[in-house]
């Protein structure tokens, strides 16, 4: 009697499903992460002032210092795009609200 007739593409394309499957479960959680201090006049500034290009990424996600260097790079980026400047307020209070939550050095 002869074996069963093996598929080689079979496991790849499992591998391959499941790979693709852990993607996009991977990104789902990211982005329904809430943003810490939810619901404060700070976090709602700071998830519309900074999710407007992309999505407002977790205070986590840098250190306080590199956040400083960030604000800075996007703060040119808004200029470029004609996005209206923050304020002077607007950026006390955004880059407070990143370095209270940021990564630790
Ligand atoms: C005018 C559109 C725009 C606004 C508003 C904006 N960004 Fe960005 N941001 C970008 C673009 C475009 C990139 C992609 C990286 C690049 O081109 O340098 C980016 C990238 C980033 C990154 C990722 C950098 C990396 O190396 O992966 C962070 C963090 C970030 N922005 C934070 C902020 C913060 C904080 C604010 C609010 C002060 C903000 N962004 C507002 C356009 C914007």
């Amino acid at each position: 009697m002869k074996p069963e007739s093996e598929n080689p593409r079979e496991p790849q394309r499992f591998v391959f499903s499941s790979f693709a499957a852990a993607v996009i479960l991977l990104g789902l959680a990211g982005c329904s992460k809430p943003l810490p201090e939810q619901g404060t006049q700070a976090a709602l500034l700071y998830a519309s002032r900074c999710g407007q290009c992309h999505r407002a990424y977790s205070p986590r996600s840098l250190t306080a210092a590199m956040w400083q260097i960030q604000m800075q790079v996007m703060e040119t980026k808004m200029q470029e795009q004609g996005v209206p400047p923050l304020t002077g307020w607007e950026r006390d209070t955004i880059l407070n609200y990143l370095a209270r939550n940021a990564a630790q050095e």
